[in-house]
This record gives C-alpha cells, structure tokens and sequence, in this order.
C-alpha cells in the first residue's frame, strides 16, 4: 500500500508533489502518481517515480489520494472509483467548485477533503482553504500537505464560496492592482522592471504588516497619510471614484459565479 497517490499531475498536482517531497511528508516511494500520457509516465518514471497509466491502480493502493485533475477531466478520471470501498481512506480533492457531496458519490465511505489552493502554491506561497466531511484522522497530515506550499486554513464548506475572492481569485485582482500602478510609473518615465519591483515589493511589505502589526487596518491606512498630503490626495480620488463599491461587486461576482458553478 502506497501512502499518497496523485491523480493529475498539472501545474497544481505538481507543485503539491514539490512540496511534500521537499518537507519530508512522504518519501518518493511512498507515492503513487496516476499519469494520463505515456510521454509524462516516461518522465516521471525516469525521476525514480512510482507510476500508473490505470487510475484504479491509485484507488485500490494508496491510502491517501489527491484529486487534481480539471473539474470537466473528473467524471473521466474518477469514474471507476465508484466501485470501491474507500473505508479508512482519504480523498483530497482540489478541483474548483466540486462539492463534497459530489465527491462522496464517487469515493463510497472516504474521508473527504474539499480544498481551494491559489496560484501562488506554484512559488510554495499557497494560501489553501480546507473543509472535510466528517471529523477524521487524516486533517493534521492534510493541513501539512498544504502547509508545505504556504499556508492552510480549515474552514466549513458552507463558507467555500464567501472565501474563494480572498484567496483563489486573490491574485488576479492583486495583479490588476498592481499592473496598473505599474503602467502608470511607466509612463511616467520610470523604467517597467524598476516600477514593478517598487510596485511588488511595497504589496508584499504592506501584506506583512497586515499580518503582523497589532494596529488596525484603518490605522496603518492613517499612518500613511498626513493631512493635505500626497497618499491622502489619491485616496480621496479612489472614494471619490466609488472604489469600495467596484471591490465589493467584485467580491459578489466572484461568490456568486463560484454558487452558480458548483450548482452544475
Ligand atoms: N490553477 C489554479 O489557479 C487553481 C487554483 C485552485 C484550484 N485549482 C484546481 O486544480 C486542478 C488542476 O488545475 P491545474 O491548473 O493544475 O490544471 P492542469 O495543469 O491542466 O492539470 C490537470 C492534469 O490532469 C491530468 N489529467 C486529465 N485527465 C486525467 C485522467 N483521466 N487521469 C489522470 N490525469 C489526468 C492532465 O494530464 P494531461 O495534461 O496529460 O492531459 C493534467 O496534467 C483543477 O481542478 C483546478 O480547478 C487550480
């Protein structure tokens, strides 16, 4: 019996890999990786790998299996899972939107993990929400896994939707943010690689204070700004140009489309 099996080995499956090889969770041949190609069993095999091309091997052998494939690749890649008993065993699942009551259909008396990693996790910068069925033996080693590419939160499933726009569509609207600011240092004649490591650099420090400092947001928002000075002045061109209000339809859009998706 392998102790960790993978079942997509993409962008995430393979970060995730990364990082529970690099913290010591798993050793190589402790894992099973479940391919799709006979190219990536190749290479993957060539990396000391245990390898697959047969799903089912994964669902019989592996006591903790991680779902990674594309939602719309699931119903494929998972299908014949329907025939075993999942008893004492864990499913992590991380596809977008795929509910846990979904997942159940699929793994007959597992213990399921429904979790939204972000992009980041590429860079082990992670920021993973976690929600499972049922109190289980399995959640420290799962908040480990997502521990090791950043950092992990177990939250409800009821609140999966409300957390998606804070986490796994965070970067999109950061990179906006930041494009912006960016394009406009430009333009103003300071060069583009220099304007996005002042720009980068200033969210990435900004962030560790939110973090770290016991003041409150508004307060660290007042301590940058002096009355009549320059931030107060942009500022007051952001209020003045409903930006609340453009994030927090923001917000609602992307809450409402992750309803609507996991509705299907
Ligand atoms: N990227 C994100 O920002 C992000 C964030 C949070 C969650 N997620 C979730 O993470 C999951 C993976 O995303 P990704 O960006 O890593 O996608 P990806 O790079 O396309 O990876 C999906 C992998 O699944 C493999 N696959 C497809 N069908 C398979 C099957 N029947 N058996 C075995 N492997 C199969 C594909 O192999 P081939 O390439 O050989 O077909 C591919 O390597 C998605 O469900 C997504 O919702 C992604």
């Amino acid at each position: 019996m392998y102790k960790f099996g993978i079942i997509g080995l993409g962008k995430m499956g393979n970060s995730i890999l990364e990082g529970i090889l690099s913290s010591g969770i798993y050793k190589k041949d402790e894992i099973l990786l479940g391919l799709h190609s006979e190219q990536k069993l190749e290479k993957y095999s060539n990396d000391g790998y245990e390898c697959t091309l047969n799903n089912e091997d994964i669902f019989m052998d592996c006591e903790i299996i991680l779902v990674s494939v594309k939602p719309q690749g699931f119903s494929e890649a998972c299908e014949n899972a329907k025939k075993y008993d999942f008893r004492g065993k864990c499913i992590i699942s991380i596809m977008a939107g795929v509910k846990i009551e979904t997942l159940m259909t699929y793994f007959n008396n597992a213990s399921i993990f429904r979790t939204m990693p972000n992009t980041p996790a590429l860079i082990k910068s992670g920021v993973t929400t976690i929600c499972t069925n049922i109190e289980n033996k399995f959640q420290d080693t799962v908040l480990d896994i997502f521990n090791s590419i950043g950092k992990a939160y177990m939250i409800t499933e009821d609140l999966m939707d409300a957390s998606l726009p804070l986490n796994g569509s965070m970067p999109a609207y950061l990179y906006l943010f930041a494009k912006i600011f960016i394009e406009m240092g430009a333009k103003n004649g300071i060069d583009y690689e220099t304007a996005k490591a002042l720009t980068a650099e200033s969210i990435i420090a900004s962030a560790k204070m939110i973090v770290s400092s016991d003041d409150s947001i508004d307060t660290l928002i007042n301590n940058v700004c002096s009355k009549g000075g320059t931030t107060i002045a942009g500022l007051y061109e952001l209020y003045d140009n409903n930006f609340e209000e453009a994030i927090k339809k923001c917000y609602d859009a992307c809450v409402n489309r992750s309803i609507e998706l996991s509705k299907k």
